[in-house]
């Protein structure tokens, strides 16, 4: 094996035989390994192929195929191998192609012919694709824990935002003033949706492949249920090559982090903008920022652009995924072992892209006067005296067509909107009160809407259903 930086020290010069040298003269070509290896990717799943082998050769042994002392055997030869790869003391060697045949291997050697009984009934078609369904539900769970960190950060940013408010924008053009509170929960909101797919994902991908074979299940008495159950899978398969061959709920995985990294984008892209000089509406914390090699004066929102640039890394993972997938023949074809870098990269990015911002997010400053200075420009308050006059009996339509009139004279420089408003007879100074500081976003009453009442009720709601959330991420 050439190697490379990601490689697990091999201990060098043993070199065990392939899983196929009987059928074989000639041992693998060191091209043929260095090329189709993945154990550099896939030691990752040593917990989750650990687990398959016990479940496996505890149903073999439910079904009379091997006695209970060759489990036993297996089982405690499983156990050394657990404690050399979790104290980093496990020694690969040049042929352990991936994490399977070097657990397997390492059973063999330490259980002798029990060990060579392990991989009875089984191929490493169902194990890898039962080790992968088994690391995607831990994975997408865990993620799920974080996004409700960052839910959590700006709940609580929101909660202790008060009456702060900001313009809110259509077209980065300023349109309506909105509570502070209410712009950072429609971020909140989005994140909730990301909690709920992942965990249809998770609930979808809950079967077994486990029992299904190299394609076709076995001549061997075997048990699928028994095992999927044993692993606490919620189902098993039913159509063996389906089962060796679907990848579906890594796409779905890649789609749903996919997702989540774009809504991290859209929240960087703001504090992006925010952070600006030109927007000024908030700082952030020293450890959350970055300085410049030769600009003394620069303080950078590195996190907020990451999020946005490494968007780009995670949507490239997922149609790689799906161009690989695209025009596979049934079943397992070894194209499919490309399933698992894209995997584990987007669950790691999101993962850091996750407690950053939530970091970046929970220390920042915000500059309540900057964004109050830039809502309240009179013309936020043009919708207002539009539906001022519709409440009077004015035709929306024409009511529009008048204030919209009154901002072209001031734009032109015939008067402040207020001076207009006061002065027009269909509106006059009870209108002209609308255009005063903070009293647009106090106007905005409705349900779910950007005014102080309805946020109140809004964040409390929120709160509710992150609570419901972390509960149905972790049942108790
Ligand atoms: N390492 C492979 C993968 O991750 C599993 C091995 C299956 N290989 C095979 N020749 N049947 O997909």
């Amino acid at each position: 094996m050439t190697s490379t930086p990601e490689q697990p020290s091999a201990t060098g010069a043993e070199s065990a035989k392939t899983l196929w040298h009987g059928r074989f003269e000639g041992g693998p070509a060191a091209e043929l390994l260095a090329y189709t290896v993945s154990l550099p990717f896939d030691q990752r799943l040593w917990s989750e192929d650990i687990a398959g082998s016990r479940a496996h050769v505890r149903g073999l042994a439910r079904q009379s195929i091997i006695s209970d002392i060759e489990r036993d055997a297996v089982l405690s030869a499983l156990d050394t191998t657990t404690a050399e790869l979790s104290a980093g003391t496990f020694h690969y060697v040049d042929s352990d192609e991936d994490i399977h045949t070097a657990v397997e291997r390492r059973v063999t050697e330490l259980s002798g012919a029990a060990g060579a009984k392990l991989h009875t009934g089984r191929s490493r078609n169902d194990q890898c694709a039962t080790d992968l369904r088994l690391y995607t539900k831990r994975a997408l769970r865990d993620v799920a824990r974080r996004v409700v960190g960052l839910q959590q950060v700006l709940l609580d940013r929101a909660a202790r935002a008060g009456d702060v408010y900001l313009p809110g924008y259509t077209h980065l053009q300023r349109a309506q003033p909105i509570l502070l509170a209410h712009h950072l929960l429609a971020h909140g909101w989005a994140l909730s949706r990301d909690v709920d797919r992942l965990l249809a994902t998770i609930e979808r991908l809950d079967v077994s492949p486990l029992g299904a074979g190299a394609l076709a299940g076995s001549s061997l008495p075997l048990d699928p249920l028994g095992t999927a159950l044993d692993l606490g899978f919620a189902r098993v398969f039913e159509n063996s090559l389906d089962a060796v061959s679907d990848r579906d709920y890594v796409a779905e995985a890649l789609f749903d982090l996919a997702l989540v990294a774009i809504h991290l984008s859209r929240i960087g892209e703001e504090w992006v903008l925010w952070t600006s000089e030109e927007f000024g509406f908030a700082r952030l914390d020293d450890g959350y920022a970055t300085g410049s090699s030769m600009l003394p004066q620069k303080k950078n929102p590195d996190i907020a652009e990451l999020a946005r640039g490494k968007t780009g890394r995670l949507i490239g993972n997922l149609t790689g995924l799906l161009v690989t997938l695209k025009g596979l023949p049934l079943a397992y074809n070894r194209d499919l072992q490309e399933d698992k870098e894209p995997l584990f990269d987007s669950v790691d990015q999101i993962s850091l892209a996750l407690g950053a911002l939530a970091g970046m997010i929970a220390t920042a400053t915000f500059v309540p006067q900057r964004m109050q200075a830039a809502a309240d420009s009179e013309t936020g308050a043009a919708t207002d005296l539009a539906e001022w006059l519709v409440q009077r009996g004015t035709p929306f339509r024409d009511a529009h067509a008048v204030v919209g009139k009154l901002v072209r004279q001031t734009l032109a420089g015939e008067g402040s909107l207020a001076q207009l408003v006061a002065g027009d007879d269909r509106l006059g100074p009870d209108a002209a009160a609308l255009v005063a500081p903070g009293v647009s976003v106090t106007r905005r009453t409705t349900p779910g809407g950007a005014g102080p009442q309805a946020v109140a009720i809004q964040i409390e709601r929120f709160r509710a259903q992150v609570d419901s959330d972390l509960g149905r991420i972790d049942p108790s």
